[in-house]
Formats: C-alpha cells, sequence, structure tokens
C-alpha cells in the first residue's frame, strides 16, 4: 500500500510563527490522523524554509549569523508543533545537507538538459531591499515608495527556468486532474495565470548581494533563490525513502498557489522527469478581529497562549469548528469564547459530567449492562449510525467545520435522551421496570459518549484519550470498528469527576 504522504508549507524563518502558521499545521495534522486512524500507512511532513535576503538581513541587524538566526528561529516552530501536538513525523530545514543535496543534483539535472539558462536582466532596483522592483511597486504618481530608498537602473546577470515549454502541458493537466487543486474552484485562477505566456523563473542571485543561499552547481558565484529552493523540500526529505514519493496533499495557503505551487512546482517537477503530486490543499486565511494580521499592528493571536489557558484541544477544536477549509475566517477572543463555553464546556463537558455523577450516583460508579432498547434508544443509535457515516465521509472531503458539526449534534442529542429518561426520577423509584431503564440509560449515555470521543480523535486527540481514561476504557479494536455501537463499557469503573473545559478565569 503506497504512504499516504502529506506536508504543510515549509515558514519562513525571518518571524516567529503565528496564527496562520498554527492553523495549516493543524489542518494538515487532522487529515494526517485521520487517514493514520484509517488504517493507511503515513509520513507527514512539516519545516521551515531557512534561506534568502529577508533572513540575512534580519541575522544581521541582530548581529548574528545566519545560522545561529535561523537555528533559533527554526526552534520556536518544533516548539509550536509540539505545543499543538502536532503528529508530524518529520521536519525538514532547508539549510540541511540532505535539502541541499537534491537541490543542486536537480538544478545540474536541468542545466545540463539546458532547461535553465542565463540571461542579463535590466530593472529598478533597491539598495536599501536589496530587491528588484516592478513597475507595480511605484507610487500613483510614477515616484518610487520612501521605504525603498535610492532607486536606480542596474543590470545583472542571472540564471533562469525555462516554463514555456510545459505550459500546454500543465493547463492540460489541470483541466483533466479534478483533484489536482482543492478547493476546485480555485483551479480557474491557475487557469487563468496561464492564458499570457509565462515568464522564464529567476532562479538565482548574485553571491555578492545574497550570501545565505544554496550556491549553483555549475556557476559558483550565484546561489539559488526562494521558490526553487524551497519548493524542492518536500522532494529531497523522502527521496530516499521508498514508497512515499509522491505527495497525496501539499497543504498551503491561497497566498502561495498561484504561481507557485500550482504552476512553477509541477513544471519543476515534469522537466525534472518526477512524478507530480496528486492534489494542492489552499486554505483560506485568517484575519484577527476582523483585521489583517500584521506586524505592524501588533494583533497576533499566539497559539501557544490559548493552549495554556483553555487546553491545546479548544485551539485545535476552534480552529476546526470555525472555518470551511478554502475559505478565509476571522478568529476573535468573544467568538472563541462562545463556542469554548457553549459547544465544549456546556455541551459536551456536561455530557461527560452528567454521565460520571449518575453512574457514580446510581450504579456504584460501575457501566450497567444495557437492556432491550426502547424507542429513545433505537433513535438515538440510529443518529450516531448517521452522523459516523457522514463524519467519514465529510471528513474525506475535508469538510472538518461540518464534521465537527454533526458529532456535536450527537452529543446534543444524547443530552436531550438524558433530559428525557431523567435518571434521577428513575433513581428514586424502586419498581425493577424503573431500574432497568436507569441501567438502560447509564449504559446509553455512556456509550453515545465513548462513541462521540472515539470520532473526535483526529481533531482532539487528548480528549478522545481523556474520555476513554474516565470510562475506564481502553480501544481494543481499529478506530472504524471502535465506531460501531456496541457494550463494551459494561462493567468499567468510571472516574468520580472530569472538568475537561474548565470555566474560564475573570
Ligand atoms: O510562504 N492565515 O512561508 P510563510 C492562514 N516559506 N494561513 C496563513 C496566514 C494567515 N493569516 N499567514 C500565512 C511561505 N499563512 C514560504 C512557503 S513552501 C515550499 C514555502 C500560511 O511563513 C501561508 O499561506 O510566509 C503559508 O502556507 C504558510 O502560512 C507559511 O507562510
Ligand atoms: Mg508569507
Amino acid at each position: 500500500m503506497k504512504t499516504f504522504y502529506v506536508t504543510t508549507a515549509i515558514d519562513y524563518t525571518n518571524g516567529s510563527p503565528h496564527l496562520g502558521h498554527a492553523y495549516e499545521k493543524v489542518l494538515t495534522d487532522v487529515i494526517a490522523r485521520f487517514r493514520r486512524l484509517m488504517g493507511d500507512p503515513v509520513w507527514f511532513l512539516t519545516g521551515t524554509d531557512e534561506h534568502g535576503q529577508k533572513v540575512q538581513q534580519s541575522a544581521r541587524r541582530k548581529n548574528v549569523e545566519p545560522q545561529a538566526f535561523v537555528d533559533a528561529v527554526s526552534a520556536e516552530f518544533r516548539t509550536l508543533c509540539a505545543k499543538l501536538e502536532i503528529s508530524n513525523d518529520d521536519f525538514i530545514r532547508t539549510t540541511e545537507d540532505r535539502h541541499k543535496r537534491v537541490v543542486q543534483a536537480i538544478l545540474q539535472q536541468l542545466h545540463d538538459q539546458g532547461d535553465i539558462y542565463k540571461a542579463d536582466y535590466t530593472g529598478f532596483y533597491s539598495t536599501r531591499q536589496e530587491q528588484f522592483l516592478q513597475e507595480k511597486d511605484r507610487n500613483p504618481d510614477g515616484s518610487w515608495p520612501e521605504i525603498y530608498g535610492e532607486v536606480t537602473q542596474i543590470t545583472e546577470s542571472n540564471y533562469f527556468f525555462r516554463l514555456q515549454r510545459h505550459q500546454a502541458w500543465l493547463a492540460e493537466h489541470i483541466r483533466s486532474h479534478e483533484a489536482f487543486i482543492f478547493p476546485r474552484y480555485r483551479a480557474k485562477q491557475v487557469l487563468e495565470f496561464l492564458k499570457e505566456p509565462l515568464n522564464d523563473l529567476c532562479i538565482s542571485r548574485p553571491r555578492e548581494r545574497l550570501e545565505w543561499g544554496i550556491p549553483l552547481p555549475f556557476d559558483s558565484g550565484f546561489v539559488t533563490y526562494v521558490w526553487f529552493d524551497a519548493l524542492l523540500n518536500y522532494y529531497s526529505a523522502v527521496a530516499d525513502k521508498p514508497g512515499v514519493w509522491p505527495a497525496d496533499f501539499h497543504v498551503i495557503g491561497k497566498d502561495i498557489l498561484v504561481p507557485p505551487h500550482a504552476v512553477y512546482w509541477p513544471i519543476m517537477l515534469k522537466a525534472a522527469g518526477i512524478a507530480l503530486p496528486k492534489s494542492i490543499l489552499a486554505h483560506g486565511w485568517w484575519s484577527i478581529n476582523g483585521a489583517k494580521m500584521a506586524k505592524s499592528t501588533g494583533n497576533f493571536i499566539h497559539a501557544a497562549e490559548y493552549c495554556d489557558t483553555y487546553g491545546v484541544d479548544a485551539l485545535r477544536y476552534f480552529l476546526m469548528r470555525e472555518m470551511s477549509v478554502g475559505q478565509d475566517s476571522d478568529f476573535s477572543q468573544a467568538q472563541f469564547l462562545t463556542r469554548y463555553t457553549t459547544e465544549l464546556a456546556n455541551n459536551l463537558g456536561n455530557l461527560v459530567n452528567r454521565t460520571l455523577n449518575m453512574t457514580n450516583r446510581f450504579a456504584a460508579a460501575t457501566v450497567p449492562e444495557a437492556g432491550p432498547a426502547e424507542a429513545p434508544e433505537r433513535e438515538l443509535q440510529t443518529l450516531w449510525a448517521q452522523t459516523r457515516d457522514e463524519v467519514i465521509g465529510l471528513h474525506e472531503s475535508f469538510q472538518f467545520h461540518v464534521a465537527l458539526e454533526r458529532t456535536f449534534a450527537f452529543v446534543t442529542a444524547t443530552n436531550a435522551y438524558i433530559d428525557k429518561l431523567a435518571p434521577w426520577k428513575l433513581g428514586k423509584s424502586t419498581e425493577p421496570a424503573d431500574q432497568a431503564r436507569l441501567r438502560m440509560a447509564l449504559a446509553t449515555m455512556a456509550e453515545a459518549l465513548r462513541l462521540a470521543a472515539t470520532l473526535l480523535a483526529p481533531v482532539m486527540p487528548g480528549t478522545t484519550d481523556k474520555i476513554r481514561g474516565v470510562l475506564g476504557y481502553a480501544p481494543a479494536a481499529a478506530w472504524r470498528d471502535e465506531l460501531n455501537w456496541g457494550t463494551s463499557l459494561s462493567g468499567r469503573k468510571v472516574a468520580a469527576t472530569a472538568i475537561l473545559f474548565p470555566r474560564p478565569q475573570g
């Protein structure tokens, strides 16, 4: 069976991690965990993109060597992954030898094939920003914005990668491979871009201008630049692992779909004779309290602080519940608290409390044996079967927000079942029929809770484990089989109490 290979974008190390990075990692983690639970072998890669002008500048400003600078920032990204309970199998850094070797080998191959050539480039250059400017960078009156300092026209030699050779092929590939770009509506944007003849991609910078990069194997006066280096991480990380390439999913943000991932990347692979990834999943962008995330305005959400205050699963839940994959969303403290309180604490948390309380009170903390199902149990069991099948399908089509909504609707229905059966009333009766109904109610709520918790595993793995733990339960079968309504809880000793989602302080 081919390994299901899924990647995130690799993050720039010129700044610290932010909510966008956290979201992308959680999203990819949910995909990876779901596939593993379904029984597929999975390889999950994330990492950091460590070369380039900005890193060189940031390091210089801090008076440290670029390597020391990226070591520190890359470690921050690793810490974030651990905090978010990301289950990545590997973490690649573009400054590693295993990556540089592959980049150089492919550059050499493409150069030998005639896909890479040297040419002069003339353009407007900002010495302060150390970059070439485009016409679109000008002020409306034609002058250059202050931030660029002095702008002069210069001519520079560089290496270029030929794109047009594969342009028609790529358009055809996108048209004929429905799954190549997800959500599908973004394919239009790519095809639109491919209507104009592609300019060849400048892949180098002269060494005197940019030291911090991978030297071109055929001309040591140059280093390779940005995308050629970064995109190859997906391949270099698994080049020596049989049965992993091609990637099944590259998970990225919408800003780096066109042209890097949807145009440069497939053409690079095609030119090098390497198989193409099966799919690119472009997610939307988070704003914060209605505003674009920006260092200048300081409106950063620190994912780690949310994990510390509310627990990692509360953040993972919110990110997956709030955003529809592909669309943009807003992160606001108020909306987070609303979902935390109503959905996690008052719905799921309440079901946990009631189950434990009543089992302790009426059954000596031991889940009773289930009796014959009557109409309320049959209804709940039918709803469960529908929910489970639907949620699995929704995971397969990346509709995690709907999957969570459905799962929580089942939790709501279970709470309603408890209200209807009113075990606290049955507990006061000594009638054998009432006692039997009471035992059935306790067995039913415990089983419904176990099932809902199991279904939440890709998104809230820690919560799944905790709920299993307080039910005195350890899973014995494959995840898919654990999702069948059964009687495996009967006779289990439950915990006295558990507070999964404590009420926020203050
Ligand atoms: O682009 N909301 O790195 P990066 C959601 N190194 N996602 C966001 C976001 C937001 N507000 N802001 C950023 C790079 N992202 C390159 C990638 S891949 C071979 C090289 C996402 O650190 C963004 O869309 O700027 C991207 O997928 C990821 O964070 C890393 O962004
Ligand atoms: Mg970016």
